[in-house]
């Protein structure tokens, strides 16, 4: 099935999920942060407007409270005829809610956008950890991962 359980609730980013909990759910994936909400109230009203290009997802539970996270980032090519490629990013379920296919339907939400605006393909970076859960998701592994940090 493609059904959240019963309670859950899946929607864009709201400007409230500061109170809701959002900064905990990506504490999940790696660091945070001291963020504020002057510095969250910023970053959300930069992000908005660039709405066709920044698509963030969150999953809340029955209470409302931010359980999961994930964001899909467009990017507009020259090559492949204007090509227009996904970018899968910064997914994150809360410890205790995880194993509920919270995340299994983040990815196909943010996969179901990606495909409505015309991306021919999404891509995404992760640990070998967790290749499996994307396996389960539909990716599959292809070319290998740099970076370059400063
Ligand atoms: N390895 C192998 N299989 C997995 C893994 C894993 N690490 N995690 C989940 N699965 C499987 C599940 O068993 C399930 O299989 P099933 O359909 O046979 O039952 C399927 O994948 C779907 O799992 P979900 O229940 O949807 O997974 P969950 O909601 O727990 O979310 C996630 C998975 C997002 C990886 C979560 O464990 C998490 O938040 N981890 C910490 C943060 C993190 O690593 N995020 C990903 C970073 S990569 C990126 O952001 C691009």
């Amino acid at each position: 099935s493609s059904a959240l359980p019963s309670g859950y609730t899946i929607r864009p980013l709201q400007r409230s999920d500061y109170k809701d909990g959002m900064l905990d759910v990506l504490r999940v994936l790696t660091t945070v942060g001291d963020i504020n909400e002057k510095a969250w109230d910023e970053r959300y009203d930069w992000l908005a407007r660039r709405g066709d290009e920044y698509y963030i997802l969150v999953i809340c539970d029955g209470d409302k409270k931010v359980v999961g996270t994930g964001a899909l980032l467009i990017e507009r090519k020259f090559i492949h005829n204007l090509g227009l490629v996904g970018h899968i990013e910064d997914i994150a379920v809360a410890k205790d809610q995880q194993g509920k296919k919270l995340g299994l339907r983040i990815i196909q939400a943010l996969d179901s956008m990606a495909q409505k605006v015309g991306c021919y393909k999404t891509i995404l970076d992760c640990s070998e950890t967790n290749e499996g859960f994307y396996v389960k998701c539909g990716y599959k592994r292809t070319g290998l991962e740099m970076a370059h940090y400063y």
